[in-house]
């Protein structure tokens, strides 16, 4: 079913985040078009949906496979007072959003893999990508690019993602409407925000860790050229991944990409 803007208009009128919508058929990037709003001064909580994206990306410099039709592809504009520096706080917020929404349509199954994966039963179904402008001790925006696979087929992604990738209606047999998930996206999102400027990040941490699929598991965490390996112990209270590494070390990690190498 397509996407109507005036139902979604009326369903999130006065929330925080959707109160200004820009919907396109196809666009190259949600995420693109959101840094470009940012810019351009576009207020907190103004989002870009779309049907389908031409050149979707991932995070790490990978793309994100955006068919029309059956995905969500938005992207959130906030300006949060923050420090830079707490930046990663922001992420691992739309993590829990998110992952708390799909859990709602995938009871008992849904996962959040450091820094913001959502996994069902061990494939990913979600992927967060942000993108901030900032100051040297100010944020001007934070770009929060989601998609989640919906309604998508096993059989259609494409061979490269096939092994790791799957949909809500893939997992569970029942397609949604992704008018629904995405107004019930906006709404958790705007929740945990207000949470987060209102109340602080430890009530986030905690729902987070209930949540996580790498706590006291083996890992390891690549990030450019770099490999560490170690056990994932938590997170800390800016958002990086806290491991001990094969010395005993605790080390503390912001940005990566993160494999399970042993379950606990
Ligand atoms: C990841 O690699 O896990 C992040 C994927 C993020 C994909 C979304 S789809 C909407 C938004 N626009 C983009 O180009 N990317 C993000």
């Amino acid at each position: 079913m397509e996407l109507s803007l005036q139902e979604l208009k009326k369903e999130l009128a006065g929330e925080i985040i959707g109160h200004s919508i820009h919907y396109f058929q196809e666009i190259g990037s949600t995420n693109d078009e959101a840094c470009r709003l940012g810019r351009e001064g576009a207020p907190e909580g103004t989002v870009v949906v779309v049907n389908s994206q031409s050149a979707g990306k991932g995070r790490l410099q990978r793309s994100w496979f955006s068919p029309p039709g059956c995905n969500i592809y938005t992207s959130v504009i906030l300006r949060p007072e923050f420090n830079p520096a707490d930046a990663p706080q922001i992420t691992i917020m739309a993590g829990l959003a998110a992952a708390q929404m799909i859990e709602t349509y995938c009871p008992r199954k849904t996962r959040i893999k450091w820094p913001n994966d959502i996994l069902l039963h061990g494939k990913k179904v979600c992927g967060i990508l942000a993108q901030m402008q900032a100051g040297a001790d100010k944020i001007d925006f934070v770009v929060l690019g989601i998609g989640i696979n919906v309604n998508i087929a096993a059989d259609e992604f494409p061979p490269e993602i096939k092994n790791i990738a799957t949909s809500i209606a893939a997992q569970t047999g029942v397609f949604q409407s992704r008018q629904d998930l995405l107004i019930n996206l906006y709404k958790n999102l705007s929740k945990w925000y207000k949470t987060l400027t209102s109340n602080g990040f430890e009530i986030i941490r905690q729902e987070w860790l209930k949540m996580a699929s790498l706590t006291g598991c083996e890992i390891q965490v690549k990030f450019r050229d770099e490999i560490i390996k170690g056990k994932a112990l938590t997170i800390d209270e800016r958002g990086a991944l806290v491991m001990s590494d094969s010395k005993g070390k605790t080390v503390k990690i912001l940005a990566g990409d993160a494999s399970i190498m042993k379950e606990n």
